[in-house]
Formats: C-alpha cells, structure tokens, sequence
C-alpha cells in the first residue's frame, strides 16, 4: 500500500499537471518516440499525426493522482484499459519505458517544483499503478492462452473471405494459418488486429468488434472505410490492399463490453457502423434460442449504408423471433418514402432515432441495453434512457476509439 505521505506528495501536485496537460502530453510522447522509437509500432501514429486522442494516457495518470486515496471509484476504468491494453500485448518491460518519460517529462517541465520528495513519491504511486494493470493484464493473457483454441499475444491469421455488406463496410473473416481451433469470444468483444501497410513507416494496431456470433474456427470483423481527405490507415488498407490469402497477426478477443445473460429482456441499440458488436449479439441469441425479449434498434443515412440487413430480416422474421416478441426498429435520416414495415417484426422509421416514440416497447423496467455508435449519438440515446427512468446500472456501452465519458 502507499503510505499516506506518499499519497499527500502526489495529491498536491495534481493542479500543476492538470493546468500543463497539454504541454506535458505533448511532450511526453515526442520524448518517448524520441528515445524508444520500437513504440511506435504500438501506438496509433494516425493519431499522433492529427494530434487528436492523444490525452488518454495522461488524463489517466492525472485521475489516478486524484483519486490515490479511494482507488475504488477507478475499479471499472482499470478493468476497462487493461483489457484495451491486452489488444496491443502491453507487456511489463514497457511499463517501465513509460514510467521512466512519465518523470522526465514532469522533471523537464515542471523545474524546480519536481524536488526529489515529489519525484520519489510520483516514482513510487505510477509503480504501484503499473504493477496493478501488469498483474491484471497477465492474468487476461493466462486466460487467453488457457482457453480452447486460445493463444497469448499475436497469431498468423490468413484472410479467407471478403465481402461488400453496404457502401462503407466490408465483412473480413480470418482463419489461423495453423489451422488450429480457435478460441470463443463473448458477444460484443473485440479483437487487435496488427498490419503493416506498405505506405506506412510503422506497424499499426488497431480494435475491431467481432461481427458474428463465435464460432470455434474463424473470426469475421467489419470494417468502415474511414476518412475523405485523411483517408484511415487502416481500414483503407484492410478495403483495398489486404486479399485473400495474405497473412496478418491477431491479437486474442478481450473487452468488457459484452452481452451478458439475464433473465431480463435486451435491447441492441446502435447506429452507422457501430452495428458490428450488435450483430454478433444478435446471432448469438438467435443461435441459442433465447427465451427472453430482444429489440433491435438501428439508425443510419439511408438503406445504402445498411450493412447485415438479410441476416436482421431472417433472424427477426423468424417463427422463434415472433414467439418471443422480438421487434426491431430502423431509423433512415435521408429516406423518408421508406418508412412501414418492411420486413416482419422490423419497423422502418425516417429522421433521428427517437427512443420516446417507441417506449412502450422498450421494457424500460428491466432490460439491459447495450449501446454502441458515434459518441454524440451514445450521449443522447442515454440522456433519452435516463429521462424514461431507466437506471445507468442497465446502459452498456461501447466507444470505437479512447475511451470517453457520455
Ligand atoms: C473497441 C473498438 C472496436 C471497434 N470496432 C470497430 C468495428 O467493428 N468496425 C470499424 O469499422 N471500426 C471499429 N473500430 C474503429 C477502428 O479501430 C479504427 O479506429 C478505424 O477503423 C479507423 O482506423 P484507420 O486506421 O482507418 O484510421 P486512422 O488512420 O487511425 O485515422 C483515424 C481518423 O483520423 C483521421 N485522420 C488521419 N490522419 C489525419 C490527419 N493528419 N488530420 C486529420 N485527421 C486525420 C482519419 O480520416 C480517420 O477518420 C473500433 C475501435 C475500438 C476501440
Ligand atoms: C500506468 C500506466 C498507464 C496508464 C494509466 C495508461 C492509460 C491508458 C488509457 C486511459 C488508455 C485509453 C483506454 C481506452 O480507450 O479506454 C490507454 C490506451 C493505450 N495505452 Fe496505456 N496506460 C498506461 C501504460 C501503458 C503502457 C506501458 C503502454 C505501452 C507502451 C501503453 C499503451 C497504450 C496504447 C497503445 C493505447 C491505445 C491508444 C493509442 O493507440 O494511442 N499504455 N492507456
């Protein structure tokens, strides 16, 4: 445990590294790449590029500052970036490489304020933070590689289809060049996949939710062409470059947004491409025949961009659908002519999604609803949940990018 002294060192300091965030992330990173340039093949240089989503790390490191005397209110956030952290293989060693520029930079930066008091008390608090998310993240990585069909780290995948599901997505399924098993996934999660597009100077990692339900042989993801005039790393690459039969490494599912079973009702809402952890939800029920209430809410531009759209009409126009009052409901923003029923139990709406007009088929009492698509749109399908009384113990949901509070 840290000692109190400790605890009242790294508290007081916590103005000063708030007020100079900008700065001290700023210069944290270009020292890091600086002096440990291999971290580049870890981190998103997209995002160092554009400057954006860079302050995770820090905004992180300041809670924690904050929050050293009750660690428990940063229970769910560890659990959270460690499991993120297991999508890149973060292991032990680079703890230190980060703690050592974590120093420096506040050394550098902060000048006579860092005394040696303040240095060893940071030094000792990032060390016993460290240690938590490196026996937590150990502990994923056993698990992972304790499983069925599971692995530790990256493993060779080969791409062994590809398909158009609307304008912007294309579905990628993998099979491991071993031609061993493969390891289950909980509904909702995701997986790291790692690429090096030949442009690029570096490796580059990045999250996809699994897009089917699990299967034991294969994995499916689908992927958003991102970007106009800064076309995304990628998910370009992944569209255009990446062709069946080439080889790629796969980091092993992990998340914590995930269906989870109850005896309650569920409600999958989602928008745009933030579909993909909510299909493999869906199948998932549908495969084991879930006897409990399913409603399926969905928005986007127009049916264009509508990925999986046979697979929603066969699961909720199925017989096992309609006994157990499965519903959907599709909101299209530029097709108005499109509104009615179009397919049996999917509802067609036009303009925003608005979960008001439809409450009384929300089970508000005591679904659980799971939500994933642009953060606006997560924010306000909350503010709408919360405003009908349904508890934030029962809204889940998943951020495609740094993690941020709705
Ligand atoms: C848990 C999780 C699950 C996810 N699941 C999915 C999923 O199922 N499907 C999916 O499609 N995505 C998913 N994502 C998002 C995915 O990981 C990638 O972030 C996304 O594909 C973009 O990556 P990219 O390499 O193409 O873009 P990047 O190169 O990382 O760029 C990101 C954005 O920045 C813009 N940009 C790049 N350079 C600049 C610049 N210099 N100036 C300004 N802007 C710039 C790009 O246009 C792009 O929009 C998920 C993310 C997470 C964290
Ligand atoms: C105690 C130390 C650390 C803290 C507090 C921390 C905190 C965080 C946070 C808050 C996020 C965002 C998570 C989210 O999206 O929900 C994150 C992401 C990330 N972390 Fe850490 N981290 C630490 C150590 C490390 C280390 C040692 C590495 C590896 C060198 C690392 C690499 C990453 C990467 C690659 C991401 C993804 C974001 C990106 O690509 O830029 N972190 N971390």
């Amino acid at each position: 445990m840290l000692s109190e002294h400790t605890i009242n060192v790294v508290k007081s300091t916590v103005p000063l590294i708030e007020e100079a965030s900008d700065t001290l992330t700023d210069h944290f990173y270009q020292r890091m790449f600086a002096h440990n340039p291999e971290l580049k093949d870890v981190f998103n240089m997209s995002n160092q590029r554009s400057g954006r989503q860079r302050a995770a790390l820090y905004d992180a490191i300041a809670a924690y500052a904050r929050n050293l005397d009750n660690l428990a209110v940063l229970k769910s956030a560890v659990e959270r970036i460690a499991q993120k952290h297991s999508s890149f293989y973060i292991e032990p060693h680079q703890y230190q490489i980060v703690g050592h520029h974590l120093i420096e930079t506040l050394r550098e930066l902060l000048g006579e304020a860092l005394t040696e008091e303040v240095e060893s008390a940071w030094g000792e608090a990032y060390g016993f933070l460290a240690d938590i998310f490196i026996t937590r993240e150990e502990a994923i990585y056993r698990s992972s590689y304790d499983a069925d069909g599971g692995w530790r780290g990256r493993r060779k995948f080969a791409l062994v289809e590809k398909r158009l599901e609307s304008d912007w997505v294309k579905s990628l399924v993998f099979e491991p060049v071993d031609k061993g098993p493969v390891m289950d996934f909980k509904p909702g999660q995701y997986l790291g996949i790692e690429v090096s597009p030949p442009e690029e100077e570096n490796i580059e990692i990045r999250q996809y939710s699994l897009s089917s339900r699990s299967n034991g042989e294969r994995y499916q993801i689908s992927v958003k062409r991102e970007g106009i005039d800064h076309p995304g790393v990628v998910s370009n690459f992944l569209h255009d470059d990446l062709r069946l039969g080439d080889e790629v490494n796969l980091l092993p599912p992990c998340g914590d947004f995930h269906y989870v079973e109850r005896q309650a009702p569920t409600v999958l809402i989602s928008a745009g491409v933030g579909l993909t952890p909510m299909q493999s939800m869906l199948e998932t029920l549908y495969d084991q025949h879930v006897q409990q209430p399913v409603v399926y809410l969905h928005a986007c531009n127009h049916p264009g961009e509508h990925s999986f759209q046979r697979s929603l009409a066969k699961m909720l126009g199925s017989q096992h659908a309609s006994e157990q009052g499965w519903t959907g409901h599709i909101w299209y923003l530029e097709r108005k002519e499109v509104s009615g029923e179009s397919v049996p139990g999917i509802q067609v709406h036009s303009e925003l999604m608005d979960l008001a007009s439809i409450s009384d088929s929300l089970y508000l009492d005591d679904a659980h609803f799971y939500v994933c698509g642009p953060v606006p749109f997560m924010g306000f399908v909350k503010q709408q949940l919360l405003s009908l009384a349904v508890s934030e113990d029962r809204i889940h949901y998943e951020v495609f990018g740094p993690h941020e509070a709705l």
